[in-house]
Protein backbone atom coordinates (compact mmCIF):
# COMPACT_ATOMS: atom_id res chain seq x y z
CA UNK A 1 0.00 0.00 0.00
CA UNK A 2 0.95 3.56 -0.91
CA UNK A 3 2.03 4.94 1.97
CA UNK A 4 2.10 9.36 1.55
CA UNK A 5 5.85 9.86 1.47
CA UNK A 6 7.39 12.72 3.60
CA UNK A 7 8.38 14.45 0.50
CA UNK A 8 4.62 14.45 -1.02
CA UNK A 9 3.92 16.05 2.50
CA UNK A 10 6.23 18.91 3.37
CA UNK A 11 6.32 21.94 0.93
CA UNK A 12 6.90 25.55 2.01
CA UNK A 13 3.31 26.36 0.47
CA UNK A 14 1.05 27.64 3.49
CA UNK A 15 -2.05 25.72 3.56
CA UNK A 16 -5.67 27.10 4.08
CA UNK A 17 -6.36 29.82 6.78
CA UNK A 18 -8.03 27.60 8.63
CA UNK A 19 -6.66 25.34 11.44
CA UNK A 20 -6.59 21.80 9.87
CA UNK A 21 -2.73 21.31 7.76
CA UNK A 22 -3.05 19.81 4.60
CA UNK A 23 -1.20 16.58 5.47
CA UNK A 24 -3.71 15.87 7.88
CA UNK A 25 -6.52 16.28 5.22
CA UNK A 26 -5.05 14.29 2.63
CA UNK A 27 -3.58 10.95 5.09
CA UNK A 28 -7.06 10.80 5.82
CA UNK A 29 -8.43 10.69 2.40
CA UNK A 30 -5.63 7.91 1.29
CA UNK A 31 -6.38 5.83 4.57
CA UNK A 32 -10.25 6.57 3.62
CA UNK A 33 -9.70 5.68 -0.17
CA UNK A 34 -7.37 2.92 0.13
CA UNK A 35 -9.98 1.44 3.17
CA UNK A 36 -13.07 1.71 0.59
CA UNK A 37 -11.07 0.41 -2.44
CA UNK A 38 -9.78 -2.69 -0.48
CA UNK A 39 -12.83 -3.60 0.25
CA UNK A 40 -14.25 -3.37 -3.00
CA UNK A 41 -11.53 -5.86 -4.11
CA UNK A 42 -13.20 -7.95 -1.31
CA UNK A 43 -16.64 -7.71 -2.92
CA UNK A 44 -15.55 -7.97 -6.19
CA UNK A 45 -13.52 -11.67 -4.59
CA UNK A 46 -16.53 -13.11 -2.62
CA UNK A 47 -19.43 -11.65 -4.75
CA UNK A 48 -21.94 -8.24 -4.76
CA UNK A 49 -25.85 -7.59 -4.25
CA UNK A 50 -27.09 -4.82 -7.67
CA UNK A 51 -29.81 -3.17 -7.63
CA UNK A 52 -31.00 -1.22 -10.57
CA UNK A 53 -31.44 2.98 -10.39
CA UNK A 54 -32.96 2.36 -13.69
CA UNK A 55 -32.36 -0.51 -16.48
CA UNK A 56 -28.66 0.92 -17.28
CA UNK A 57 -28.26 2.35 -13.78
CA UNK A 58 -26.98 -0.05 -11.64
CA UNK A 59 -26.02 0.40 -7.53
CA UNK A 60 -24.15 -2.77 -5.63
CA UNK A 61 -23.52 -3.69 -1.85
CA UNK A 62 -20.20 -2.76 -2.28
CA UNK A 63 -20.79 0.70 -3.24
CA UNK A 64 -22.89 1.62 -0.21
CA UNK A 65 -20.55 -0.48 2.17
CA UNK A 66 -17.58 1.95 0.27
CA UNK A 67 -19.23 4.67 1.29
CA UNK A 68 -20.10 4.22 4.71
CA UNK A 69 -16.18 3.25 5.16
CA UNK A 70 -15.22 6.26 3.94
CA UNK A 71 -17.58 8.12 5.62
CA UNK A 72 -16.93 6.42 9.03
CA UNK A 73 -13.15 7.22 9.08
CA UNK A 74 -13.95 11.02 8.07
CA UNK A 75 -16.27 11.82 10.31
CA UNK A 76 -14.71 10.26 12.97
CA UNK A 77 -11.29 12.39 12.30
CA UNK A 78 -13.57 15.64 11.25
CA UNK A 79 -16.93 15.59 13.11
CA UNK A 80 -17.78 18.82 11.52
CA UNK A 81 -17.35 18.61 8.33
CA UNK A 82 -20.13 18.45 5.60
CA UNK A 83 -20.28 16.27 3.23
CA UNK A 84 -21.42 15.40 0.03
CA UNK A 85 -21.70 11.70 -0.97
CA UNK A 86 -23.41 10.10 -4.65
CA UNK A 87 -25.77 7.13 -3.07
CA UNK A 88 -26.06 9.18 1.17
CA UNK A 89 -26.73 12.68 -0.59
CA UNK A 90 -25.82 15.84 1.51
CA UNK A 91 -24.55 16.46 4.90
CA UNK A 92 -24.27 20.16 5.31
CA UNK A 93 -25.17 20.38 9.40
CA UNK A 94 -23.09 23.35 11.10
CA UNK A 95 -20.53 25.36 9.70
CA UNK A 96 -17.50 23.88 8.56
CA UNK A 97 -15.88 25.80 5.59
CA UNK A 98 -14.87 21.77 4.30
CA UNK A 99 -17.33 19.62 2.35
CA UNK A 100 -16.30 16.34 1.63
CA UNK A 101 -17.39 14.80 -1.43
CA UNK A 102 -17.54 11.31 -2.27
CA UNK A 103 -17.75 8.91 -5.20
CA UNK A 104 -17.32 5.35 -3.17
CA UNK A 105 -17.27 3.03 -6.47
CA UNK A 106 -16.98 5.61 -9.43
CA UNK A 107 -17.38 2.86 -12.57
CA UNK A 108 -20.28 0.66 -10.73
CA UNK A 109 -20.75 -0.64 -14.22
CA UNK A 110 -17.48 -2.07 -14.85
CA UNK A 111 -17.26 -3.17 -11.45
CA UNK A 112 -20.49 -5.12 -11.95
CA UNK A 113 -19.22 -6.87 -14.95
CA UNK A 114 -15.79 -7.78 -13.41
CA UNK A 115 -14.29 -5.12 -15.96
CA UNK A 116 -11.53 -4.07 -13.46
CA UNK A 117 -11.61 -0.29 -14.10
CA UNK A 118 -13.18 1.55 -10.70
CA UNK A 119 -12.01 3.55 -8.26
CA UNK A 120 -12.69 5.32 -4.82
CA UNK A 121 -12.94 9.15 -5.52
CA UNK A 122 -12.67 11.39 -2.24
CA UNK A 123 -12.28 15.10 -3.34
CA UNK A 124 -12.52 18.24 -0.65
CA UNK A 125 -13.96 21.41 -1.16
CA UNK A 126 -12.73 24.43 1.26
CA UNK A 127 -15.59 27.52 1.00
CA UNK A 128 -16.92 26.31 -1.96
CA UNK A 129 -13.22 25.79 -3.67
CA UNK A 130 -12.17 22.01 -4.46
CA UNK A 131 -8.47 21.84 -2.93
CA UNK A 132 -8.06 18.36 -2.68
CA UNK A 133 -8.23 15.07 -4.67
CA UNK A 134 -7.51 11.33 -3.92
CA UNK A 135 -8.49 8.60 -6.02
CA UNK A 136 -7.83 5.21 -5.55
CA UNK A 137 -7.90 2.24 -8.33
CA UNK A 138 -7.50 -1.05 -6.17
CA UNK A 139 -6.95 -3.29 -9.01
CA UNK A 140 -3.86 -1.75 -10.09
CA UNK A 141 -2.95 -0.40 -6.92
CA UNK A 142 -2.58 3.18 -8.01
CA UNK A 143 -2.78 6.00 -5.89
CA UNK A 144 -3.78 9.79 -7.15
CA UNK A 145 -3.45 12.72 -4.66
CA UNK A 146 -2.97 16.48 -5.28
CA UNK A 147 -3.83 19.39 -3.07
CA UNK A 148 -3.98 22.96 -4.27
CA UNK A 149 -0.76 24.63 -5.55
CA UNK A 150 1.41 21.50 -3.91
CA UNK A 151 0.64 19.56 -7.70
CA UNK A 152 -0.26 15.85 -8.21
CA UNK A 153 1.13 11.94 -7.75
CA UNK A 154 0.51 8.85 -8.32
CA UNK A 155 2.18 6.66 -5.73
CA UNK A 156 4.17 9.33 -4.52
CA UNK A 157 5.68 10.26 -7.65
CA UNK A 158 5.15 13.66 -9.65
CA UNK A 159 2.63 13.50 -12.85
CA UNK A 160 1.93 15.93 -15.54
CA UNK A 161 -0.28 16.32 -18.14
CA UNK A 162 0.89 15.63 -21.50
CA UNK A 163 2.55 17.60 -24.22
CA UNK A 164 0.62 17.10 -27.16
CA UNK A 165 -0.28 19.68 -29.52
CA UNK A 166 -2.59 18.70 -32.15
CA UNK A 167 -6.00 16.26 -31.70
CA UNK A 168 -4.83 14.30 -34.88
CA UNK A 169 -1.90 12.92 -32.22
CA UNK A 170 -3.86 12.89 -29.62
CA UNK A 171 -5.38 9.92 -27.37
CA UNK A 172 -9.10 11.51 -26.14
CA UNK A 173 -11.32 9.74 -23.93
CA UNK A 174 -15.57 10.58 -22.84
CA UNK A 175 -18.28 8.91 -21.57
CA UNK A 176 -22.24 8.80 -21.58
CA UNK A 177 -24.56 9.35 -19.10
CA UNK A 178 -27.53 6.97 -17.99
CA UNK A 179 -30.37 9.15 -19.52
CA UNK A 180 -28.28 8.50 -22.60
CA UNK A 181 -31.51 6.83 -24.06
CA UNK A 182 -33.85 9.79 -22.95
CA UNK A 183 -31.90 12.79 -23.61
CA UNK A 184 -31.04 14.47 -27.16
CA UNK A 185 -28.00 15.79 -25.34
CA UNK A 186 -26.40 12.43 -25.08
CA UNK A 187 -23.21 13.18 -26.24
CA UNK A 188 -22.99 10.72 -29.66
CA UNK A 189 -22.76 13.74 -32.49
CA UNK A 190 -19.69 14.88 -30.21
CA UNK A 191 -18.08 11.50 -30.06
CA UNK A 192 -18.74 10.85 -33.89
CA UNK A 193 -16.59 14.27 -34.51
CA UNK A 194 -14.09 13.56 -32.33
CA UNK A 195 -14.00 9.87 -33.50
CA UNK A 196 -12.98 11.80 -36.87
CA UNK A 197 -10.26 14.36 -35.73
CA UNK A 198 -7.98 12.72 -32.44
CA UNK A 199 -5.38 9.85 -32.75
CA UNK A 200 -7.83 7.14 -31.16
CA UNK A 201 -10.97 7.33 -28.71
CA UNK A 202 -11.50 5.86 -25.52
CA UNK A 203 -14.99 5.36 -22.93
CA UNK A 204 -13.00 3.68 -19.77
CA UNK A 205 -16.19 4.06 -17.85
CA UNK A 206 -14.89 5.72 -15.12
CA UNK A 207 -14.74 9.73 -14.76
CA UNK A 208 -12.76 10.05 -12.08
CA UNK A 209 -9.68 8.03 -13.71
CA UNK A 210 -10.19 9.68 -17.21
CA UNK A 211 -9.28 12.94 -15.00
CA UNK A 212 -6.67 11.32 -13.42
CA UNK A 213 -5.26 9.71 -16.55
CA UNK A 214 -5.07 13.10 -18.56
CA UNK A 215 -3.24 14.00 -15.26
CA UNK A 216 -0.51 11.29 -16.02
CA UNK A 217 -0.13 12.11 -19.63
CA UNK A 218 -2.25 8.86 -20.65
CA UNK A 219 -5.26 10.97 -22.23
CA UNK A 220 -4.36 14.38 -23.74
CA UNK A 221 -7.88 15.18 -23.32
CA UNK A 222 -11.69 14.25 -22.04
CA UNK A 223 -15.06 15.85 -22.49
CA UNK A 224 -18.64 14.21 -20.78
CA UNK A 225 -21.71 15.87 -20.42
CA UNK A 226 -24.15 15.48 -17.37
CA UNK A 227 -21.34 14.19 -14.92
CA UNK A 228 -21.98 14.41 -11.23
CA UNK A 229 -19.97 16.90 -8.71
CA UNK A 230 -18.38 13.51 -7.03
CA UNK A 231 -17.55 12.02 -10.29
CA UNK A 232 -15.21 15.60 -11.07
CA UNK A 233 -14.49 16.69 -7.05
CA UNK A 234 -11.18 14.92 -6.66
CA UNK A 235 -10.19 14.22 -10.39
CA UNK A 236 -10.36 17.83 -11.33
CA UNK A 237 -7.72 19.11 -8.53
CA UNK A 238 -4.96 16.45 -9.47
CA UNK A 239 -5.57 17.06 -13.35
CA UNK A 240 -5.19 21.11 -12.95
CA UNK A 241 -2.12 20.07 -10.40
CA UNK A 242 -1.06 18.49 -12.95
CA UNK A 243 -0.50 21.13 -15.35
CA UNK A 244 -3.99 20.23 -16.97
CA UNK A 245 -6.47 22.46 -18.31
CA UNK A 246 -10.55 22.55 -17.16
CA UNK A 247 -13.26 24.51 -18.35
CA UNK A 248 -16.80 23.68 -19.73
CA UNK A 249 -17.69 23.65 -23.26
CA UNK A 250 -17.66 27.68 -23.41
CA UNK A 251 -13.89 28.00 -21.74
CA UNK A 252 -15.08 29.25 -18.49
CA UNK A 253 -13.37 27.68 -15.46
CA UNK A 254 -15.07 24.33 -14.36
CA UNK A 255 -17.37 24.05 -11.78
CA UNK A 256 -18.03 20.88 -10.62
CA UNK A 257 -22.30 22.22 -10.60
CA UNK A 258 -21.89 22.29 -14.05
CA UNK A 259 -23.25 20.07 -16.71
CA UNK A 260 -19.99 20.17 -19.07
CA UNK A 261 -16.75 19.21 -18.59
CA UNK A 262 -13.68 19.36 -20.50
CA UNK A 263 -10.26 18.76 -19.28
CA UNK A 264 -6.63 18.41 -21.15
CA UNK A 265 -3.25 19.15 -21.58
CA UNK A 266 -4.00 22.83 -22.46
CA UNK A 267 -2.39 22.48 -25.75
CA UNK A 268 -5.39 20.83 -27.27
CA UNK A 269 -7.64 22.74 -25.89
CA UNK A 270 -9.19 25.11 -27.77
CA UNK A 271 -9.15 22.72 -30.49
CA UNK A 272 -11.35 20.48 -28.21
CA UNK A 273 -13.59 23.38 -27.56
CA UNK A 274 -13.75 24.09 -30.86
CA UNK A 275 -15.15 20.72 -32.18
CA UNK A 276 -17.44 20.76 -29.20
CA UNK A 277 -19.31 23.96 -30.66
CA UNK A 278 -19.72 22.87 -34.14
CA UNK A 279 -22.85 22.96 -35.31
CA UNK A 280 -24.35 19.18 -34.75
CA UNK A 281 -24.73 18.66 -38.46
CA UNK A 282 -21.06 19.25 -39.32
CA UNK A 283 -19.54 15.79 -38.63
C1 LIG B 1 -20.19 7.03 -13.95
C2 LIG B 1 -18.80 6.95 -14.53
C3 LIG B 1 -18.84 7.02 -16.04
C4 LIG B 1 -19.53 8.28 -16.52
C5 LIG B 1 -20.92 8.35 -15.92
C6 LIG B 1 -20.83 8.31 -14.39
P1 LIG B 1 -20.65 5.73 -11.63
O1 LIG B 1 -20.16 7.01 -12.53
O2 LIG B 1 -17.98 7.97 -14.03
O3 LIG B 1 -17.53 7.05 -16.59
O4 LIG B 1 -19.61 8.24 -17.91
O5 LIG B 1 -21.51 9.57 -16.34
O6 LIG B 1 -22.12 8.42 -13.84
O7 LIG B 1 -22.11 5.60 -11.78
O8 LIG B 1 -19.92 4.54 -12.10
O9 LIG B 1 -20.25 6.15 -10.25
CA1 LIG C 1 -19.40 8.30 -10.63
CA1 LIG D 1 -20.53 5.82 -8.09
Amino acid sequence: MFDASPGMLQSSVPTPRESLSHDVLLQAAVEAGQAAGTLLLRYAETGFQIEYKNPINLVTDADRAAEQCVIDLLKTRFPDHHFLAEERGRDDEGSSPYRWIIDPLDGTTNFAHGYPTYCVSVGLEYEGRCIMGVVFDPSRNELFTAFEHRGAYLNGRPIHASNTKALDSSLLVTGFAYDIRETKRNNLDHFAKFALKAQGLRRTGSAALDLCYVAAGRFDGFWEVRLSPWDMAAGSVIAREAGGRLTDFSGNNLSIYGQELVASNGRIHEAMLAVLNQAPHQT
